[in-house]
């Protein structure tokens, strides 16, 4: 009765241009990020959407947005599907609105379809993913499975000057319809569909990614401190000058770090300094670090030849080094039972499929700690993600969301 059931793949493309319509950018990306005005908007048309089909509508305290549509067991733990709806700066349509909109589209065409399942099943869209313009990322997700949220989070301050505390209200006070629920519950599963964000699938020419796991990521915030001083009358021996201390650690770390270990990943985002003038010498330096590794034991390794560069070089200029580590994630698994059942049914719908880990991160490694989780890929034009000219074709967006469905009815049901 129910191998007939398919997407349908014009609504999926649709609502993925309706979507990337909220936060547009003029090369074609979008700029959304997480907890502003247009992330509300993007919540709003969802909630609405889903409201206009009979689901259910509810948000926790951290924001984290589930549209239910019930089962025939409506108390048993849900199958939970779903991504972000928040972007980078200057981020692609796809990232997370793909893995988002995806799920809704199976919530949907189980409804056209008169599909009743045993579980309910609850699409979920997480509070900031990106984690960009408040650090960490992963916070609705991380909270949720931790069933708290960090007080020190209320506290944090945006790269746009807003606090976090402030922009969590007004995010859950736009969405008065939404019943309110608490934070964390049991999870039957959880499956998370994703653009790769790296070029591998399209090498091959494989449509399907099955993701085994997600390497670690740690991310630091560096200031180095000197003093400022006028750029004309101050001689080189009279300079504290921490951009340079900055500059030469940085040197040293971007010629040694990732070409002595393939597996690394070492990423400055974002540089500024203090007061800025162009005729002063700065104040402060500061920069943010992602790093990167399938081994947590090497991170640690990593983070210590940070510091330790960075000490040395500030020594040298007479300034003071702070570090702060603002998102640290272990590398995970994810579980063997699920990823035969997404292999499983992509051999039924005939989509060929490659084992990988995920170099970047996803909600799905947070609820893999209360539930058991997994992620489909799909290629990426050129393998560039985090960035505007991100492109997932349309029959690789309409094969994930297939396979996704499949999983789901399978799962939904057992
Ligand atoms: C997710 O956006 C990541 O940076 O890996
Ligand atoms: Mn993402
Ligand atoms: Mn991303």
């Amino acid at each position: 009765m129910t191998a007939d059931i398919d997407i349908d793949g014009a609504r999926l493309l649709g609502r993925l241009d309706q979507f990337a319509e909220i936060g547009a950018t003029a090369r074609g990306g979008v700029n959304r990020q997480a907890l502003t005005g247009l992330d509300r908007e993007a919540r709003s048309l969802l909630a609405g959407l889903a409201a206009a089909r009979g689901f259910g509508v509810f948000q926790d305290p951290v924001a984290n947005l589930f549209i239910r549509r019930s089962g025939k067991d409506d108390r048993a733990p849900p199958l939970l599907i779903g991504s972000h709806l928040d972007s980078q700066p200057a981020g692609g349509r796809f990232d997370g609105a793909l893995g988002t909109l995806s799920a809704f589209e199976v919530l949907e065409s189980l409804e056209d379809a008169g599909i009743e399942t045993e579980r309910p099943i609850e699409v979920v869209a997480w509070t900031n993913e990106e984690g960009c313009r408040f650090a960490p990322g992963c916070m609705g997700s991380s909270a949720f499975s931790a069933g708290v949220i960090p007080a020190a989070w209320l506290e944090l301050v945006s790269t746009d000057g807003a606090m976090f505390g402030d922009e969590l209200k007004a995010t859950l006070e736009a969405l008065p319809q939404a019943t309110m629920r608490d934070l964390g519950m049991p999870v039957h599963a959880y499956l998370e569909v994703h653009i790769e964000q790296g070029p591998s699938l399209e090498k091959e020419d494989i449509p399907i990614g099955i993701v085994t796991g997600i390497q670690g990521t740690r991310w630091l915030q560096v200031e180095v401190s000197g003093q400022t001083a006028h750029a004309g009358t101050t001689a080189l021996s009279y300079r504290r000058d921490p951009l340079r201390a900055m500059i030469s650690a940085l040197d040293t770390l971007y010629s040694t770090v990732m070409p002595q270990d393939e597996s690394a990943r070492f990423t400055v985002g974002r540089i500024d300094v203090e007061p800025g003038a162009i005729n002063a010498i700065p104040e402060l330096a500061r920069c943010t670090i992602d790093i990167r590794h399938p081994d947590s034991l090497e991170i640690d390794r990593l983070n210590a030849t940070i510091e330790q560069c960075f000490h040395e070089r500030a020594k040298a200029q007479r300034c003071e080094v702070l570090f702060k580590r603002s998102f640290d994630m272990s590398p995970a698994n994810f579980p063997e039972k699920l990823l035969g059942v997404l292999e499983r049914a992509a051999d039924v719908a005939g989509l060929a499929t490659k084992r990988m880990v995920s170099g970047a991160f996803h909600d799905a490694l947070f609820v893999n700690r209360i539930a058991p989780s997994a992620m489909i890929f799909v290629p990426c034009r050129d393998g560039l993600s985090h960035n505007e000219a991100e492109y997932t074709a349309p029959e690789h967006v309409v094969s994930g969301a297939r396979l996704l469905l499949r999983s789901t009815i399978g799962l939904a049901n057992g």
